[in-house]
């Protein structure tokens, strides 16, 4: 099958990076969020996102055009019209097991449904389905517009074939794809998170001050961001919940979430997206 449209669920940070993604490589997307302020914010982030790289000239006006011609959906109404579907929606197993039930019963057979899920097991969501061959993680990374890598799951029912089409998806949107297989984090989060919550345990036991953990680790280790800077980037509720399910399914203490993550959690204290997590923001 020729993939030309495609349907991305969830117009949240991921979701909207992932549409405009889409949409300067040429495809033709639907961006769907059953949130009507969620759908606003995330096409007043993708118009702020393709000035910008058009200012840059880093996308062409062609291009710019593509991404403001995003169409948006608040609900699965047109998702027949969808050669593939990639959902993005909020963290939250029941939801996803509800979405790919419902996407199973109206997308057309055949079509590939896709999930940007961070931590949930693919070969689960699959099992959702009545086409669990047809299910494969495409993990993006934040921002989405400018991070090279896809990582590309293979659940246990996961077709090859299934595999190499998203591939080929993400190499057209100007990605790396790396396949690994289904487990746990799976390679990005079994590494980054734990470093993460290494970092907030050594900021919880006084060992540095926050800035100077992440100049340890911006100047030593040459990452681009500090740990708990990168923290209040992608989410701390994200990086709690990453962590649990590493420490229940793979049941070892070094998996342990820092117990001042969960209590920044419980404050509310997430990140950029709540204007405060370890920094804050205006
Ligand atoms: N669209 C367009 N432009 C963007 C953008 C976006 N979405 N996001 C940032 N930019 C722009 C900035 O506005 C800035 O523009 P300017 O130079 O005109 O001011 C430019 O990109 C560079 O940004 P910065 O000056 O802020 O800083 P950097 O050079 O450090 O680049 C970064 C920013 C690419 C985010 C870099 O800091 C980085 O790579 N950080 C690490 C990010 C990372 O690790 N992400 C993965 C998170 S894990 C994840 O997503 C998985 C999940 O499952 C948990």
């Amino acid at each position: 099958m020729t993939i030309e449209k495609i349907f991305v669920v969830g117009a949240g940070t991921m979701g909207n990076g992932i549409a405009q993604t889409a949409a300067v490589s040429g495809y033709q997307v639907t961006m769907m969020d059953v949130i009507p302020e969620a759908l606003e914010k995330g096409q007043a982030t993708i118009a702020k996102s393709v000035s910008k790289l058009l200012e840059k000239e880093r996308i062409t006006a062609e291009q710019h055009a593509a991404a403001m011609n995003i169409q948006a959906a608040s609900d699965l109404s047109s998702v027949a019209a969808a050669d593939i579907v990639i959902e993005a929606a909020t963290e939250n197993p029941q939801l996803k097991f509800k979405i790919f039930q419902e996407l199973d019963e109206q997308a057309r057979p055949g079509v590939i449904l896709a999930s940007n899920t961070s931590s949930i097991s693919l070969t689960k969501l699959a099992a959702a389905t009545q086409r669990p061959e047809l299910v494969v993680g495409m993990h993006f990374f934040n921002p989405v517009p400018l991070m090279k890598l896809l990582e590309v799951v293979r659940g246990l029912a996961t077709d090859e074939t299934a595999v190499k089409t998203v591939v080929a998806i993400g190499e057209t949107m100007g990605k790396v794809p790396v396949v690994v297989n289904d487990s746990p984090g799976f390679v990005s989060n079994r590494i980054l998170c734990p470093m993460i919550n290494e970092a907030v345990f050594t900021l919880q036991e006084g060992i540095a001050s926050k800035e100077d953990i992440d100049t340890v680790m911006k100047l030593g280790m040459a990452h681009p961001m500090g740990p708990l800077t990168l923290a209040d980037l992608i989410g701390l509720d994200v990086v709690l919940y990453v962590m649990e399910v590493l420490h229940e399914n793979l049941g070892e203490d070094k998996y342990r979430p820092a117990p001042l993550l969960r209590r920044m959690v419980d404050a509310g204290y997430l990140g950029r997206k709540a204007g405060k997590g370890f920094y804050e923001y205006d």
